[in-house]
């Protein structure tokens, strides 16, 4: 079945918080009700974007915040240029793990960049579009920091940050998503099947109310 417009959906949260895991069963279960379903993500959605994760999540050198930022819009506007855009177009259900929020949480409340010239560069890669739900799993950062270092895979350098920055994500991601329309809060210490189930039935409903109209 193919839904009337596309709808774009971002994943969001902190490190470790069970994105990935929630996108995959996510995208899963869609694909099996019959949708059409593009799974990707930010940053590393792309050829341009491979090379941009490697250099964000290695960071063999310092990266001054601003560039760091920039490097993430790149990947965004280089993103919304060769997938989210035509996927849509072609009334796609997208789902990125991980997007703009991302930003202004890690770089704007973790890196003290400031908050409304990121939203204006967000804006402006992303073609003013935005997703249409936002699913925010919410962790604390000590739950996520032991997932983390239980998942035994090489850190990224958002990874090695220490307790404080990690704090600085949660307020961040709180003070974004708790109350926004759009966004669709998970307490994401619950086992993954109840993240997805809890998740689906929203996006399902979603669906439902924009086919009636
Ligand atoms: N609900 C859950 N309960 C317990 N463990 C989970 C849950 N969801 C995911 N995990 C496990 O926690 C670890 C982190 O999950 P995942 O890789 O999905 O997080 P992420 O948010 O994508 O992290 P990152 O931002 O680093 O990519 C993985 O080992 C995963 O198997
Ligand atoms: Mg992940």
């Amino acid at each position: 079945m193919q839904i009337k417009t596309g709808l774009l959906i971002a994943i969001e949260g902190i490190d470790g918080a069970g994105k990935s895991t929630l996108a995959n069963i996510l995208a899963r279960q869609l694909i099996a009700l019959n949708h059409s379903v593009i799974l990707t993500k930010e940053p590393g959605g792309t050829h341009l974007g491979k090379q941009l994760r490697d250099i964000l999540q290695t960071q063999l050198y310092p990266l001054d915040p601003k560039a760091e930022y920039l490097l993430f819009a790149a990947d965004r506007a280089q993103h919304f240029h060769d997938i989210i855009i035509p996927y849509l177009q072609q009334n796609n259900i997208v789902i990125s793990d991980r997007m703009s929020d991302s930003s202004l949480v890690y770089q704007g409340y973790g890196r003290g960049l400031d908050i409304s010239t990121l939203q204006t560069i967000n804006a402006w890669a992303m073609n003013n579009i935005t997703p249409d739900i936002t699913i925010y799993v919410r962790v604390a950062y000590t739950v996520a920091r032991e997932r983390i270092l239980q998942r035994n895979m090489q850190l990224t350098a958002f990874e090695k940050e220490q307790d404080i920055f990690l704090q600085k994500l949660v307020v961040g991601f709180d003070d974004l998503l708790l109350s926004n329309p759009h966004c669709i809060v998970i307490d994401g210490t619950t086992t993954p099947e109840i993240v997805a189930i809890t998740a689906i039935e929203k996006v399902l409903q979603w669906i439902k109310s924009r086919t009636k109209q």
